[in-house]
């Protein structure tokens, strides 16, 4: 049996065109469209391609958005100072300070600096403690993770009761997926680089959501014959065919968990298009509560 796609880029679609809407209807209300502003510091290749693929995204969408570098030698200070400014600024709602950083910053004091408000990623320790805790909505989901839940939940996959295994505990993606499946009803397991057994515990999983940055390592028979796959992984890897001498592979070995799997993303086209359309969808919500909506 050959697994079902989930198309990402088909279902992030479709939230685009719900977010294009909404910021239409509040510029006919009179407001002004949602704006947001990015930080990127240094010049790591993979962010500033994610970086520009956001504000494409944002001019798309209607939503305005806001540009700022900072050399890779810049201060805490500096970077704290640009944040403080952007959290004065009423034409930016949400605010995105791309990770990582470089070296030598501590992007945790960096994210406790964001506006609440502001915080469209969903980072700051404020929202990420409401995620964790019962009863508590935090303001903003963090991106990644709510399109992984968004894609499991548009292929009509039933997360309630579900054993779910989470590879990978980041702070951006393993940790918050594995709160939000919880959240969800679903029995979790986070395994990472010490878990005993890794392959039969994946075994296990009705979902499995790989998110360890490992180059294809999730072989076919760590796949239960049926489950949900979903591959979070960007690797790049040396390839002398492909124009540009790399091409991208997933966390998950495509081909051989597609005859496994009875659901799985692709990479590119998976997860990668949520992530954005989620942060378009988080701005527009910032710029809700900013219009007192
Ligand atoms: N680096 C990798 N993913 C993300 C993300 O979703 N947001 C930010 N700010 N940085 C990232």
């Amino acid at each position: 049996m050959t697994a079902k796609t989930i198309d990402g880029r088909a279902i992030a679609k479709e939230v685009r065109a719900a977010v294009a809407a909404d910021v239409a209807a509040m510029v006919a209300e009179g407001h002004k469209p949602p704006g947001l502003a990015t930080v990127l510091v240094g010049e790591n290749p993979a962010s500033q391609v994610y970086v520009r693929m956001k504000h494409k995204a944002c001019e798309k969408a209607g939503i305005t958005s806001f540009q700022h570098t900072l050399p890779a030698t810049a201060t805490q200070e500096e970077v704290e100072a640009m944040v403080k400014e952007l959290n004065a600024n009423p034409e930016v709602h949400g605010i995105l300070v791309q990770l990582p950083l470089p070296n030598g910053l501590d992007d945790e004091r960096v994210l406790n600096s964001i506006s609440i408000d502001k915080d469209v990623d969903g980072f700051h320790p404020i929202n990420i403690g409401r995620l964790a805790q019962k009863g508590r909505e935090p303001q903003f989901i963090p991106c990644t993770p709510h399109g992984c839940i968004h894609l499991l939940k548009t292929s009509g996959i039933e997360l309630e009761g579900a054993n779910a295994v989470v590879l990978g505990r980041s702070n951006i993606v393993g940790m918050p997926v594995a709160l939000l499946l919880v959240e969800e009803n679903a029995t979790v397991t986070i395994c990472h680089s010490r878990t005993r057994n890794l392959a039969e515990k994946c075994r296990e999983a009705d979902i499995l959501i790989a998110a360890v940055g490992r180059p294809e390592m999730v072989k076919a028979d760590w796949i239960k014959p049926g489950a949900a796959v979903i591959d979070v992984g960007v690797n790049r890897i040396d390839d002398p065919t492909a124009e540009r001498g790399y091409r991208l592979v997933g966390d998950v070995a495509y081909d051989e968990a597609n005859e496994v799997a009875g659901y799985l993303t692709p990479v590119p086209g998976g997860v990668g298009p949520m992530t954005i359309a989620m942060l378009l969808r988080n701005t527009v919500r910032a710029a809700k509560i900013a219009y007192g909506g």
